[in-house]
């Protein structure tokens, strides 16, 4: 009798165990590629797919970009180069959602922006993207610290968390003691680096710059390269410019070559950090 009840437990424990065996296995099935899938999602910030694009002048068309592409991951600190009219711009302005395809697909964290509305290309700017140009398009009237508020003021937050990290981004960029300046009252590379903070003051995952340095002397090209970098590798924000100065290209780590529309180069010269 005594054994019988044990071959009896024996059986049942065994068909737990296989059971919980079973469970076990699926659970590492449907977890795998859902991990896999985020840790991808969370590397690619953009992808450029075939992207073409064509401008209408009088009854004909111009195409400026022709069939490009790219992919940039997180932390990247890359450069569209090459020469005056080469596309640099016009694939900035559609990765940052200005703009849209003609033909292919631009994947911005995760949204096709040819899909778009103009009220959800609008979120995507206001709450991920920071632009840096290379007119800093700094509103004269406001002083430092509301020009870095501006883009604050859009997104949900009290005024003291603003205040915060308005007053936490100035010091990122050195320029804590000009809070109540206007940007008549300041230099051009003083003028970038509050553009700069103004781009970095909500933390977005990426920063596209058009020619951030086109106006600026070298040794303030340097020190708004050496800001950029730092705020680079520090907060691990994916930095994408278009530029043809070398001062620039100096310090990319991946150097994209354009001419003519088409992506003649691609080279890493130093891994992400
Ligand atoms: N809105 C537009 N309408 C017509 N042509 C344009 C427009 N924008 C850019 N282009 C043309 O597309 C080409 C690439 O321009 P752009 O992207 O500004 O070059 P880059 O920034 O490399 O100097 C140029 O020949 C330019 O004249
Ligand atoms: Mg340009």
């Amino acid at each position: 009798m005594q054994r019988c009840k044990d071959i009896k437990r024996e059986f049942i424990f065994c068909c737990l165990e296989n059971i919980y065996t079973k469970y076990l296995e699926l659970i590492i099935c449907v977890s795998a590629p859902l991990r896999d899938k985020r840790k991808r999602n969370m590397e690619t910030i953009v992808e450029v797919k075939n992207l073409v694009k064509k401008f209408q002048i009088g009854t004909g068309f111009f195409t400026a970009l022709k069939g490009v592409n790219l992919e940039f991951t997180e932390g990247e600190f890359t450069g569209l180069v090459g020469p005056s009219g080469s596309g640099k711009t016009t694939l900035l302005n559609i990765i940052g959602s200005l703009d849209v395809p003609s033909e292919g697909e631009v994947v911005v964290l995760g949204k096709s922006v040819g899909n778009l509305t103009p009220k959800d290309a609008a979120q995507l700017r206001k709450e991920e993207l920071g632009f840096i140009f290379q007119n800093y398009n700094l509103l004269p009237v406001y002083t430092v610290f509301e020009n870095v508020e501006f883009p604050l003021l859009l997104l949900n937050m009290s005024s003291d968390e603003r205040k915060k990290r308005v007053l936490e981004t100035l010091e990122w960029v050195g320029l804590t003691n000009k809070v109540s300046s206007r940007p008549s009252q300041l230099s051009g590379g003083e003028c970038q680096r509050v553009a700069i903070a103004r781009a970095m003051v909500k933390r977005p995952k990426l920063v596209l710059a058009d020619e951030p340095t086109a106006n600026l002397d070298a040794a303030n090209s340097h020190n708004i390269l050496q800001t950029m970098e730092k705020l680079n590798r520090e907060l691990k924000t994916t930095f994408i410019f278009a530029t043809h100065d070398e001062k620039v290209i100096g310090y990319l780590r991946r150097k994209i070559m354009l001419a003519d529309g088409k992506v003649v180069e691609d080279k890493r010269t130093t891994p992400n950090p």
